[in-house]
């Protein structure tokens, strides 16, 4: 018997996520990949464990946070004016990004690895990186910017790509945001998902300093956000 398989459609962060059978959907070849990435929910938290407030997010600089596996990072960022949900493109293919969250909708995340040739924030140095004024590259503020090859994309539209290389927008986290304590918690993955590819790209890298065993492991139902500038010893603006 086919076992049935669930993905989280996340209409509005307002309303929140519901489960659909997938076997009702008619999804494109990426997207019927989505349910193999996990989407566990994961508590965000500050570098001593205590959950993060979305109020204490400063917007000068992106966060990392490991998310939907504990190899693969993710921003965090808190925008200065409210992200409004836009529909987007991937391979041909439209799909809903729902928006910021947070009192004020400012804040949002998406995967730190560069739809391009899968760039990300390592501990001695990051060539990808989220910059609230216009950089040389961007020439506009508030666009994350890859070095490698000078993809940027708009976080506040989806991580769409506005320039370079890139051939789709940064897949999405999707955030829960808790009003009654401000906490955020990540709850799944949408867009396309550069996870396989990425650890097929960056394996021994990854085996080195996850091990192999745990380099493809689900994140934890807890992980830390820790400024970028904290997270990699370097960081390239461009
Ligand atoms: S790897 Fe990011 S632009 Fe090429």
């Amino acid at each position: 018997m086919q076992r049935r398989r669930f993905i989280q459609i996340c209409s509005t962060a307002a309303a929140g996520c519901a489960a659909v059978d997938l076997s009702s959907l008619a999804l494109p070849a990426w997207a019927a990949d989505v349910p193999d990435v996990p989407q566990p929910p994961v508590l965000l938290t500050d570098a001593q464990g205590a959950p993060l407030k979305a109020s204490s997010l400063s917007s000068s600089e992106a966060y990392v946070f490991s998310y939907p596996y504990a190899s693969t990072p993710a921003f965090l960022i808190r925008l200065k004016a409210a992200a409004q949900p836009t529909k987007l493109t991937a391979d041909g293919q439209s799909y809903d990004w729902p928006g910021g969250v947070g009192a004020d909708k400012t804040i949002v995340a998406y995967t730190a690895i560069c739809a391009h040739q899968l760039s990300y924030p390592e501990k001695d140095s990051s060539v990808i990186s989220y910059d609230p004024s216009a950089t040389q590259v961007s020439g506009k503020p508030g666009m994350i910017v890859c070095c490698a090859h000078q993809s940027v994309y708009d976080p506040s539209e989806g991580a769409k790509v506005m320039s370079g290389p890139a051939p789709h927008p940064l897949a999405a986290m999707v955030l829960k945001h808790d009003p009654s304590d401000d906490s955020l918690t990540a709850t799944g993955v949408i867009g396309h998902p550069t996870f396989e590819h990425f650890f097929k790209l960056y394996r021994l890298q990854l085996i080195r300093q996850f091990g192999a065993a745990h380099f493809q492991a689900t994140a934890p139902n807890k992980v830390a956000a820790v400024p970028l500038s904290q997270y990699s010893a370097y960081v390239a603006h461009c």
